[in-house]
């Protein structure tokens, strides 16, 4: 199959890329504009795959330029893996209509693509926020569509919403709608990893930062939830475990030629972690202590989600291999990186 990864330079979509490299079998293209990732990723992909990947800089909500520049060139396409949107929730309820604007004009800009270039098979990225705070845990797939706090949580309900209409309408199209829970570490070689614009907000990269002294505090957001230890539960899943769904995925949609039109997957280990076990892990995996401060709860956050993953693991074959520890470590081991490379010439950062 020829695979076309949207946000392929991205965290998830650049381990996506390496997961369909390292097996071989499918030759991929990506678009990426660049807005929240930097073209050296290509050059880590290069050094673990040993392959180049043709990445078309251009804006998904550019039509025209999509339509002429990547589908008119590139002939039959026969699968997209639709990573690309922007996904900080805090910068989403400051700048909805920007959120709005780009992942849901990306969205319906590709499945035109689709409907006039006959592409068949279509993976989205979409995400546990959809099930806003859920009553009962773990979630499966059939639990309610929740209360999404941000503008970037109901792109994703929305999309959803969208992908399923399309599906279900065009004939000869799959598609499927992968939920993630929290993705988290780095390839496991430790050559790739996440390397987010700005100053982060997801916990593990805040860890690792604070553990090399980019940032000067880690603040635990609330420490009386009625959990374990008090700090609220989140399934925190490898990104290659994560990765290596879409492989799969992409294959199910291929291969079964009477699967249904669209369907649903959660993407989680299916156990819950909390904030001070993710900060255990981290300290036991680097042997590192960590002076953190405990603040009031964070806004908007839930107390407790992880998912059922059982449908995932029957229907796709999926058999996440991580746990938290491989990932903190696979995260510090990426981390280190770059902090040497802030003293390195050959910069892996821009
Ligand atoms: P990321 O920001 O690292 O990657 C997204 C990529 O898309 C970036 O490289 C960005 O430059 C590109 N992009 C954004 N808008 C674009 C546009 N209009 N045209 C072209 N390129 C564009 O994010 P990620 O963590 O790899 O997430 C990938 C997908 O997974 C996103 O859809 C995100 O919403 C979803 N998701 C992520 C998480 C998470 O915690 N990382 C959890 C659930 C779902
Ligand atoms: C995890 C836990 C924080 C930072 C987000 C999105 C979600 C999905 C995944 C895209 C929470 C606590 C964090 C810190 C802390 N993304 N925390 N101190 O909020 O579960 O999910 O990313 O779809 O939509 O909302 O992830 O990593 O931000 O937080 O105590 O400095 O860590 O309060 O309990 P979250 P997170």
């Amino acid at each position: 199959m020829k695979i076309l990864v949207t946000g392929g330079a991205g965290y998830i979509g650049s381990h996506t890329i390496i997961d369909i490299l390292e097996q071989g079998i499918h030759e991929v293209i990506s678009i990426d504009n660049f807005s929240n990732s930097d073209e050296k990723v290509f050059d880590r992909i290069f050094e673990i795959t040993g392959q180049r990947v043709k990445n078309y800089n251009l804006d998904l909500t550019d039509y025209q330029k999509l339509k002429t520049e990547v589908f008119e060139k590139e002939g039959k396409i026969d699968g997209i893996i639709h990573f690309a949107a922007l996904k900080a929730v805090g910068e989403s309820v400051e700048k909805p209509v920007h959120y709005y604007y780009n992942n849901l004009n990306s969205m319906i800009n590709l499945l035109k693509c689709t409907q006039k270039f006959d592409v068949n098979y279509f993976i989205f990225s979409s995400s546990c926020t959809v099930y806003g705070n859920p009553e009962n845990i773990p979630v499966t797939e059939n639990s309610p569509i929740g209360v999404t706090e941000s503008p970037y949580g109901y792109t994703k309900v929305v999309g959803e919403r969208i992908l399923e209409d399309f599906a279900t309408t065009k004939s000869n199209f799959k598609a499927v709608a992968l939920r993630y829970f929290n993705p988290v570490g780095a390839h496991m070689s430790g050559l790739n990893g996440e390397f987010p614009k700005g100053r982060p907000n997801n916990l593990v990269p805040v860890v690792t930062q604070f553990a090399s002294l980019w940032l000067s505090e880690l603040t635990v957001h609330g420490t009386d939830y009625e959990t374990r230890d008090g700090t609220a539960i989140r399934d925190y899943i490898h990104v290659s475990d994560i990765s290596h769904a879409h492989l799969l995925a992409m294959e199910k949609l291929a291969s079964q030629s009477d699967y249904k039109s669209y369907d649903i997957f959660n993407l989680g280990v299916g156990q819950g972690v909390t904030v001070f076990e993710v900060i255990n892990a981290f300290e036991k995996v680097s042997g590192i202590k960590l002076n953190y401060t405990v603040g009031p709860r964070r806004s908007g956050d839930v107390e407790a989600i992880y998912a059922n993953n059982q449908k995932a693991r029957t229907e796709l074959g999926w058999n996440p291999k991580y746990g938290i520890e491989d990932a903190m470590k696979s995260a510090w081991i990426w981390q280190q990186k770059l902090n040497a490379a802030m003293h390195d010439d050959k910069v892996l950062l821009s």
